[in-house]
């Protein structure tokens, strides 16, 4: 079984480059399906997830070619069938994004039920309402196998027809199912209470490359007039912010002056706010965000929300920094009802965390010694990695392919700054 070992590693400094964003690689591969030529993507990010959703697309009958150094031709003209296998969905929830996309070209798709992190319930209900209401009959079929292998949603529909659509809260996947599903809609869909993430951004601007026409994406309400064809383009993938933000920490966290390159700051709002909030120094350049930790860390509260509130992809990286700050600290979580699995993890460590329904408060400072711990999650295994870094002995941290779906390179870029961190078999 592979696992990561981290060191002590003093004060981290030095450049760090950010990648492509994953949560906007996987909904815009999944959106190539619409185009009917050739499509170019740049910088996506080199990841576990990214291969998994081109295989959903090649299964479908898409050619993806990986030109190399984050450059994917892919063309979708010929797709061949409507239906996704639980071979692939189980490995990852993002692949219920190709639903939208399916029915836009065929009128029909059958998925079965998605997988992936298991950081809550992660219902499908608000993606399902946004189909019927375009004019989609969704029939939910549930199986009695326990790993859900025989349970699917059979969508089809005569002709997608635009209409008004409230979602009763602003599902990041929901809005993008939607929006792809809208497009090629007859007649004009709104969105209302539309996630408003940068990688929907992202999403729209690329749609709209492909010849969508689409107005509003990054407020709350999005409005699609549907067209009759998309066709190709080429499209640069948005840095990843969360991946940014990782870094942020590591400097925050061990007092160290870190340039992550890169970087949209204006997509880190209430990350930069927070870290200096914590006492940290941040100066921005263009693409280039410095961070400088303090010697002492402020103790801070955080309530993640969505967008533009405190993302929920940092609560676990943010936790581990508290756990260094000089005081109580609390987190609340409202977005997803299970996100704590990584404060077991933290005490295993030596950390003090108590936990109340969505609220934890973290009690610093302690001092962490390394342990064997596991990633229950993607963030929960970048917040490991930042905790080893100022733990004593070493971090032995197991579940690694968590981080592997989310991390580019992630060993090679933490050495580049300093950090104590290889890749071994056990
Ligand atoms: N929800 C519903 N019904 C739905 C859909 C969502 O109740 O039909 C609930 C979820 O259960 C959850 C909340 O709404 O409690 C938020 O879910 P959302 O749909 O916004 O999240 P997602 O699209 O499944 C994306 C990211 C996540 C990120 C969330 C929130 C991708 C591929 N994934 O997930 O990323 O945490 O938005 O920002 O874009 C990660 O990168 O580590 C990660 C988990």
């Amino acid at each position: 079984m592979e696992k990561l070992v981290i060191e002590n590693s003093g004060k981290l400094q030095g450049n760090i480059r950010v990648s492509g964003a994953k949560n906007a690689s996987l909904p815009i591969l999944a959106a190539t399906l619409l185009g009917t030529e050739d499509i170019i993507l740049e910088d996506v990010p080199k990841l576990k997830d990214v291969e998994i959703i081109c295989d959903v697309l090649r299964a479908l009958g898409a050619s993806v070619e990986n030109l190399g150094d984050g450059t994917y031709k892919i063309n979708s003209k010929n797709i061949n069938t409507y239906e996704t296998k639980y071979e692939l969905m189980s490995k990852m929830r993002a692949s219920f994004l190709v639903m939208g996309p399916l029915l836009g070209r065929m009128n029909k798709a059958k998925n079965s039920l998605p997988g992936g992190c298991t950081i809550g319930a992660r219902p499908i209900d608000l993606h399902l309402k946004g189909f019927r209401a375009l004019g989609v009959e969704c029939e939910e079929h549930y199986g009695d196998s326990d790993n859900g292998q025989d349970s699917y949603i059979l969508a089809h529909t005569e002709n997608l027809v635009g209409n008004k659509v409230y979602l009763d809260f602003p599902s990041v996947g929901a809005t993008e199912n939607i929006m792809m599903a809208a497009v090629l809609a007859k007649g004009k869909t709104v969105i209302e209470n539309a996630a408003m993430e940068p990688e929907i951004v992202d999403l729209s601007n690329f749609l709209r490359k492909l010849g969508g026409n689409i107005k509003g994406a990054g407020t709350n309400t999005i409005i699609i007039e549907g067209v009759e064809k998309l066709y190709g383009a080429r499209h640069q993938i948005i840095p990843d912010r969360i991946e940014a933000g990782t870094f942020m920490v590591a400097a925050a966290i061990t007092g160290g002056d870190i340039v992550v390159e890169n970087v949209i700051p204006d997509h880190l709002r209430p990350v930069i706010s927070k870290l200096e909030e914590a006492g940290c120094i941040i100066k921005e350049d263009g693409e280039n965000v410095r961070v400088i930790g303090p010697e002492k860390l402020i103790p801070i509260d955080i309530k993640t929300l969505p967008y533009p509130g405190f993302p929920t992809d940092m609560q676990a990286q943010f936790m581990a920094m508290m756990t260094q700050a000089e005081g109580d600290n609390t987190v609340i979580e409202t977005v997803f009802e299970n996100r704590f699995m990584h404060v077991d993890e933290f005490k295993r460590m030596g950390a003090s965390i108590s936990v109340n329904d969505r609220s934890a408060t973290i009690n610093g400072r302690s001092q962490l010694v390394g342990n064997k711990v596991y990633a229950t999650d993607l963030r929960c295994g970048a917040a490991l990695i930042l905790a080893g870094f100022v733990a004593s002995g070493e971090t032995e941290i197991y579940n690694i392919y968590h981080i592997d779906r989310g991390y580019e390179n992630i060993e090679e870029k933490l050495r580049g700054i300093g950090g104590k961190i290889r890749r071994e078999i056990d």
